[in-house]
């Protein structure tokens, strides 16, 4: 026999109305119900309304006295797998070098590449583990978690192993991409490394089940937009979806050559300007906001509210790596995307839940409807709008996932 948890003493409920991914003026629509109750039956909701609405069979009830209720986030976006520090380059910053600079000098991503390619798979779970727990116990039930410290496919496959195993360490999905970051340093021969990319390493990744997408960075110090969509078709052909890190610093036709290809979704964009803009308000493919990046290196902010009002679907990650945003915290992008990208609290939740986790694919998390997962969190406040107005605490009481709820 199934057993229902009723969850009431909901103040507020506040969720995108359907799960999947909302563009636009819609990304504003919220459901909000006061006095609500949740009805979970194993690891999905069973039932949401007004309290007084629910007439079923309750074996268990929670009751929250008066506090809000959310779905619990998505993190699209995130590279928690590294080893080594980049404290170096915070100081040389601080001095004025810039993030592109100390890259196009060897250092910056490449010396991470140096301290990980050659890490054992479980000395890279073990430094991971304890980001991923840091995101979890922000709110976040969905990570997606990147290789692309390693460069050469052995390292790369070893990072993707190190995600694999993180799955033993949290309650929370974790999706893995492979990341084609950077060509590597004093390359002889370009085409050859992107055959190997293309005709062992993908393959080989989409062949053991350790990639459930494929990445690239599409950057001047990194890949061109033709480059990408020759890794595209690798990806395509071996069944795997396409992401890209795009226009960070300079736009340079990726989200062109991104949204062409159906990309499902596109990351950065802080230098993204008109053609951009109004290529994402009409293509499925997601536009991903990484505020962390703006904050920690201090470059221009995406255009968040004008590729809402230009119709795009708009999702927010915080791209937690070494180098670009030391950013631990998915609520805290969620927050950071109403300061820094000109989204409405609403605008910004339905970014963090629905539409993160449409950019990974899922459907079946990010709304609190029946059928959905029940992956929702418990906010100490009574006003569900605390969830994106606290910055440098925690607003998150308890959190659930499938059902279960997180020892914190
Ligand atoms: O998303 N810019 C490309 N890749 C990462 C940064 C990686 C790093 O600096 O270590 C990013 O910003
Ligand atoms: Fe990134």
């Amino acid at each position: 026999m199934t057993t229902t948890t009723l969850i009431t003493g909901i103040s507020q409920l506040a969720t995108p109305p359907t799960p999947g991914p909302r563009r636009g003026a819609a990304m504003g629509d919220l459901l909000q119900i006061d006095d609500a109750a949740i009805a979970i039956v194993g690891a999905s909701i069973d039932w949401v309304g007004p309290r007084q609405e629910w007439t079923g069979r309750t074996d268990r009830e929670i009751d929250l006295q008066g506090r809000a209720v959310i779905p619990a986030l998505t993190d699209p976006h995130t590279h928690a797998v590294w080893a080594g520090d980049r404290y170096r380059d915070f100081e040389a910053r601080t001095q004025g070098a810039s993030y592109e600079a100390i890259l196009a000098a060897g250092g910056g991503i490449r010396s991470t590449v140096r301290a990980t390619a050659d890490a054992a798979v479980t000395t890279l779970t073990a430094l991971a583990a304890p980001r991923v727990a840091a995101l979890v116990a922000s709110g976040a039930a969905t990570i997606e978690v990147k290789s692309g410290y390693g460069f050469d496919p052995d390292a790369e496959l070893r990072s993707l192993e190190a995600i694999a195993a993180l799955r033993a360490t949290t309650a929370a999905r974790i999706m893995p991409t492979l990341l084609i970051h950077l060509p590597p340093e004093n390359l002889a021969d370009r085409p050859a490394y992107l055959r190997a990319v293309c005709e062992e390493l993908i393959p080989e990744a989409a062949r053991q089940g350790l990639a459930a997408a494929v990445d690239v960075f599409i950057e001047r110090e990194a890949w061109s937009p033709d480059d990408a969509v020759t890794i595209f078709a690798a990806a395509k052909m071996a069944g795997l979806p396409i992401k890209a890190h795009v226009d960070q610093f300079h736009a340079i036709g990726g989200v062109a050559a991104c949204v062409a290809h159906g990309a499902l979704s596109v990351d950065h964009l802080e230098a993204s300007g008109d053609l951009e803009i109004a290529l994402l308000g009409s293509s499925d493919t997601i536009a991903t906001l990484l505020p962390g990046v703006t904050l920690h290196l201090g470059i221009t902010a995406a255009p968040g509210r004008r590729l809402i009002d230009a119709g795009a679907i708009v999702a927010v990650g915080t791209d937690l790596n070494p180098g670009s945003s030391p950013l631990f915290s998915t609520q805290q992008a969620m927050a950071l995307a109403v300061r820094l990208n000109g989204l409405s609290p609403a605008e910004a939740l339905t970014a963090g839940t629905a539409n993160a986790a449409a950019a990974l694919g899922f459907n079946d998390t990010g709304a609190l409807i029946a059928g959905s997962r029940a992956d929702l969190l418990v906010l100490a406040d009574q006003d569900w709008r605390s969830a994106v107005w606290t910055l440098g605490a925690s607003p998150i009481e308890r959190l659930f996932i499938a059902g279960q709820e997180m020892q914190q």
